[in-house]
């Protein structure tokens, strides 16, 4: 059907489909960038934010059917003035992380100041509720848009350092694009000749595939490929430390989770892509899957994945003579501790440009690694990695969870049969289908104490749920054991921490990686342990924490010269006390965490500088992640 409507002040004429929504429209046929895809169809995110009628509505739910005659304004649409004015804004408030959710804030920001001159801080923070930011925890941009309220009042818009140079404020890199909403992201790359991909999910979390059939899908018009398992000309297994994750699941073998990979489609336009995937025919003969790492462990338990046995890993410390010093102490506690599974939620769904070079296929990606996605892309398309290169386009969060292979291969696959570029973005729910997640953990602990509060001894026994593949499910479980005792000093200690499949999602790295897990349960126990001693939290920390010269759970040596612990703990006492002085609830615990990856394993980046000719500047080449970190800027 045709729609007309009035875009930016210009009036526009689509031709759209009955399924589309506004945000297709916008993105894939009017070329609008700051509308993002962020959640798709269900109007939760914000990301996708825009004007109609002078309303902000979130564009993924709006019909394309009832835009006809509205009026839309989109970011590229406000009057430059106030553009700029927001832009400046958060320049100078260091108001946004990896850009993806800002788009959409300065739309709703702009309609909101307009009939709101004077906010007050919490009217602000109100008014972003439909808005969702997984990097920030909002302080700056609420710093941002008070900001812009007093400037569109008549206050001057602070000045921004540019000058550079060690010591000196840097503004963040590409922060105006960022908030204007041109920054690209992989989703809004469009080469010439872009083909659009899209997957077939197995929606059983353990089944025998028994037929893949692609000829319904094949048979549309639009449509360039279909491929599966057999389409894959070199290596099928796939993953960062064991190769135990297949890039498509074969006819007669299990799915073992849900969202493995069937098949993948290329097509003219995204919609028509994914219309195609729902009609790829697969028949399945469920099987009972494993859902908790105890049944995995049983003796007679079905094998999860045919690469590797149910326990994936075990990892164990010990010193002392921990049952001597459990039934010795002078207070014990004992305990089990549960954590859930919990999704990263990046505001970026996974997305990969994949365009077909001589002899090989260069992959525009927002993955963690862009020498792991190489090596493991080239396996599987059967290349040398030469013939494989893989730029990272600064990605919309992560978290750890875009360590793993995603949408890369499949992408890399599709552009190779067609011989021309293919793009692959996942919808929020495949998204969360497929990323690997924090790992839910059973923790078992008994502690001991002596009768000042000092711990004498800690025995616990973790059993981390890795899912269906490995990702880096043994070293998140080792992080797990090797922080199973905190930031405190335990002569004697028997710790084991197990990484188990079973049929849930996979499970891998994420902000802590395994160690917030072993820290909930710690700390638990001190609390438990303090109320038996009668002391408070903050004074059984005290006697317990680590200083220079102790050991750490792993047996490594902490400092010399320093270790922040305790001072890190003095810094609280004042607050803490005067926080119960007042009869306020009020909690306190300790955190300690590796850096790197730790382990004995050693860690090395290179970086090229190139002088350039000329003009006195230099181009800085890294092989590491901008994931709203501000790596780029802290580069600069
Ligand atoms: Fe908000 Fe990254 S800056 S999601």
């Amino acid at each position: 059907m045709e729609i007309c409507f009035l875009l930016n002040g210009t009036p526009v004429r689509v031709q759209a489909d009955a399924e589309e929504t506004l945000l297709e429209i916008l993105r894939n046929r009017l070329g609008i960038r700051s509308c993002k895809e962020g959640c798709r169809p269900q109007g939760q995110c914000g990301s996708c934010l825009a004007l109609v009628d002078g309303r902000p509505l979130a564009t993924c739910v709006i019909p394309a059917t009832r835009i006809e005659g509205r009026n839309v304004v989109t970011l590229e649409g406000l009057d430059p003035v106030a553009r700029d004015l927001y832009a400046r804004c958060f320049e100078a408030t260091s108001g946004l992380q990896c850009g993806w959710c800002i788009p959409g804030i300065v739309v709703r920001a702009h309609a909101f100041l307009q009939s709101h001159p004077e906010p007050t801080r919490s009217e602000l923070a109100r008014a972003l509720d439909g808005h969702v930011c997984r990097c920030t925890g909002y302080k700056r941009i609420l710093d941002a848009l008070e900001l812009a309220a007093a400037v569109r009042r008549g206050q001057p818009i602070p000045g921004v350092e540019r000058s550079g140079g060690v010591g000196r404020p840097v503004v963040r890199y590409q922060a105006r694009a960022s908030v204007l909403g041109e920054r690209a992201f992989v989703a809004d790359l469009t080469p010439p000749g872009l083909l659009h991909g899209a997957l077939v999910l197995s929606r059983h979390p353990r089944a025998r595939v028994l037929r893949v059939d692609p000829s319904r899908a094949l048979a549309l018009p639009g449509v360039s490929g279909v491929l599966t398992a057999a389409d894959v000309p070199g290596e099928r297994w796939v993953g960062l430390i064991t190769r135990d994750w297949p890039v498509f699941v074969a006819v007669g073998e299990e799915v073992r989770c849900v969202g493995d990979v069937l098949a993948a489609v290329a097509a003219e336009d995204p919609v028509l892509a994914r219309r195609a995937a729902a009609l790829v025919e697969v028949d399945y003969e469920p099987l009972p899957p494993i859902l908790e790492p105890e049944a995995a462990l049983e003796p007679g338990a079905s094998r999860v994945n045919p690469r590797h046995v149910n326990l994936l890993s075990r990892s164990h410390y010990s010193r002392g003579q921990v049952a001597q010093a459990l039934a010795e102490g002078v207070h014990t506690v004992a305990g089990v501790w549960t954590t859930q599974r919990v999704d990263h939620l990046f505001m970026e769904p996974e997305a990969c440009l994949a365009v077909p070079e001589e002899g090989g296929v260069r992959l525009f990606t927002q993955g963690q690694g862009i020498f792991d996605d190489r090596r493991q892309v080239a396996e599987v398309l059967g290349l040398e990695a030469e013939a494989v290169q893989v730029e990272l386009i600064p990605n919309g969060g992560a978290f750890g969870g875009k360590e793993d292979l995603s949408v890369q291969a499949h992408a890399a696959l599709l552009a190779r049969h067609a011989g021309r570029p293919v793009r692959l973005a996942l919808s929020r729910e495949e998204s969360v289908l497929m990323h690997p997640k924090r790992h839910p953990m059973r923790l078992e602990y008994a502690a001991a104490c002596d009768a000042e509060g000092r711990l004498t001894a800690v025995r616990a026994r973790i059993v981390g749920d890795t899912g269906a593949y490995a990702s880096v499910g043994d070293k998140v479980m080792e992080r797990a054991a090797g922080h199973a005792c905190g930031p405190y000093r335990v002569p004697a200690l028997d710790v084991e921490a197990l990484a188990v499949y079973t049929n849930n999602p996979p499970c891998g790295a994420m902000r802590g990686f395994g160690v917030n897990q072993a820290a909930f349960a710690i700390e638990g126990c001190l609390d438990l342990l303090a109320r038996k001693v009668g002391l408070d939290a903050w004074e059984i920390r005290r006697r317990n924490l680590v200083g220079p010269g102790d050991l750490f759970t792993t047996g490594q040596v902490l400092g010399p010269p320093a270790v922040g612990a305790a001072r890190t703990l003095e810094a609280l006492r004042e607050p803490y006390l005067e926080a119960r002085r007042r009869g306020r609830a009020v909690g306190l615990a300790c955190g300690i965490k590796n850096v790197g990856i730790g382990n004995g394993m050693p860690d090395e980046g290179q970086a090229v500088l190139r002088v350039e000719d000329g003009d006195g500047g230099f181009t800085l080449f890294s092989g590491f992640t901008e994931m709203g970190q501000g790596l780029l800027t802290v580069l600069v």
